[in-house]
């Protein structure tokens, strides 16, 4: 199996291209279920969990084409639903990746019936989808559990309906959102994520010639419609990807433009290192990262929803937070499982106690490189982060976790001055 040796200990100069995001595309790929038209996203990012969803799509009847260029803004994926052939999404297929369960909701509103098995994805948690069900049941969908499967009907279609989400949930919105478009009449649906990706998605949809009022506030207005269109829409960029190479740099020191980057996604993200007395500023082309040699101050985060720090990047910043000056704080508002990369960073010398949802990060002066196991996407690339700037050699084991998340990771890296590369066993 592959792992990723790391001889830690250089500083990252240069700059790094951010791929389209991984959250953004996967819902974008889903609402092509929505349309028998054909759907063309660009800056589409290659990687394992996107090949993964096209499985599951192709399942169902989409046809699906790769066009453009290998990686990068030209890499371009065509999706056609002309008819559903299935409307069950199998066990086998799901169980590899959550977002492949948001299909639930298109399928049902265009199909008038669906069959999903019940998600797998990072065991970050027990992370249910009864959101996703009563979201749609408020549209008029009747839901049974059958063997593992949400069994899904609406056999005159769905009708609008009234919603508020009783926790903000990404999926969640996006599933019941793409549902609504398709119903008969208006939804009002309260208390919406307002995640760039989410966000996105509502504008694919109003580009598909769905009528969806109030996206980027907490409470949609979308008036259903019989039939969408086809469109062409870009992926943006992966704030994820963007914020994990930011933080890789301040943790080792460094001065990196990541190109292509939005600033206003990050913001949250810009506070806390600044807060840290790491550069963070807006360019022309994306976002400046700098760190002088000086060591870096701790400091207290939550994670939260968007606009908040992101959760997915909660790793990456226990690992950059582990060399601090002083002790930090970081609570995981989000999953209640979400620390499982701490034992790992404590075999590389990190300093850290749980209690219940908070970890509490004493700095040390440096990591020492130790073989450590990935143990899902954010939680192994926090890993890698830690190891760029620990002393001698690291070894990340499971890489395959890293692969459905992040495009070219050793090779965008050792373009700035990392010594990381992929090996076999
Ligand atoms: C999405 C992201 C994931 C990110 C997460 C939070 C994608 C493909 N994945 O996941 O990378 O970490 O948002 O930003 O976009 N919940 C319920 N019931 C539900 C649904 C969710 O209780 O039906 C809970 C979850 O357990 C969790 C919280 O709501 O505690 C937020 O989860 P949610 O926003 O739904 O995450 P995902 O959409 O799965």
């Amino acid at each position: 199996m592959d792992h990723i040796v790391i001889r830690g200990g250089n500083r990252l100069s240069g700059e790094i291209p951010i791929s389209g995001a991984k959250n953004a595309a996967l819902p974008l790929m889903v609402a092509s279920l929505l349309t028998d038209a054909p759907l063309v996203l660009t800056n589409i990012p290659n990687l394992a969990d996107i090949a993964q969803l096209a499985d599951i799509l192709r399942h169902l009847g989409v046809e699906i084409a790769l066009e453009g260029e290998a990686s990068g803004p030209g890499r371009h994926m065509r999706l056609r639903a002309r008819d559903l052939t299935g409307a069950e999404a199998p066990y086998d297929m799901v169980r590899k990746m959550r977002a492949s369960f948001f299909v639930l909701g298109p399928l049902v509103a265009r199909a008038h019936k669906a069959r999903v098995s019940l998600p797998g994805g990072c065991a970050i948690g027990t992370r249910p989808v009864d959101l996703h069900i009563k979201g749609l049941e408020a549209l008029g969908a009747r839901i049974e559990l059958d063997a593992g499967y949400v069994v899904a009907e609406a056999p005159g279609g769905l009708k609008g309906g009234h919603f508020r989400f009783p926790m903000v949930s990404v999926g969640a919105s996006e599933s019941v959102l793409m549902a609504a478009a398709l119903a008969d009449g208006e939804t009002v649906l309260e208390n919406v994520a307002l995640e760039p990706e989410v966000q996105d998605l509502a504008r694919l949809v109003v580009a598909m010639g769905g009528r969806i009022e109030g996206i980027g506030t907490r409470t949609l207005h979308i008036q259903g419609v019989s039939r969408l269109n086809g469109a062409t829409f870009e992926v943006l960029p992966d704030r994820i990807e963007a914020g994990t190479y930011a933080m890789a740099v301040a943790t080792t020191g460094g001065d990196v433009e990541l190109v292509g980057a939005r600033y206003r996604d990050l913001e949250a993200l810009g506070d806390v290192l600044e807060r840290c007395d790491v550069t963070f500023r807006a360019t022309n082309r994306g976002i400046h990262v700098y760190r002088n040699g000086a060591r870096h101050r701790g400091v207290d985060v939550a994670t939260d929803p968007y606009p908040g720090f992101p959760t997915d990047l909660q790793a990456q910043l226990m690992a950059f937070l582990a060399t601090a000056d002083g002790v930090s704080h970081i609570s995981e508002t989000i999953f209640e499982n979400r620390f499982m990369h701490v034992p790992e960073l404590a075999r590389m010398g990190a300093q850290i106690e749980v209690h219940g949802q908070v970890a509490t990060v004493t700095g040390v002066e440096r990591l020492k490189g130790a073989p450590v196991m990935a143990t899902d996407l954010r939680a192994s690339v926090g890993l890698v982060v830690a190891g760029l700037a620990a002393e001698g050699e690291t070894i990340v084991n499971r890489v395959y976790h890293l692969d459905r998340g992040f495009e070219r990771l050793e090779e965008k890296l050792s373009r700035c001055g990392a010594d990381i590369q992929r090996a076999r066993a």
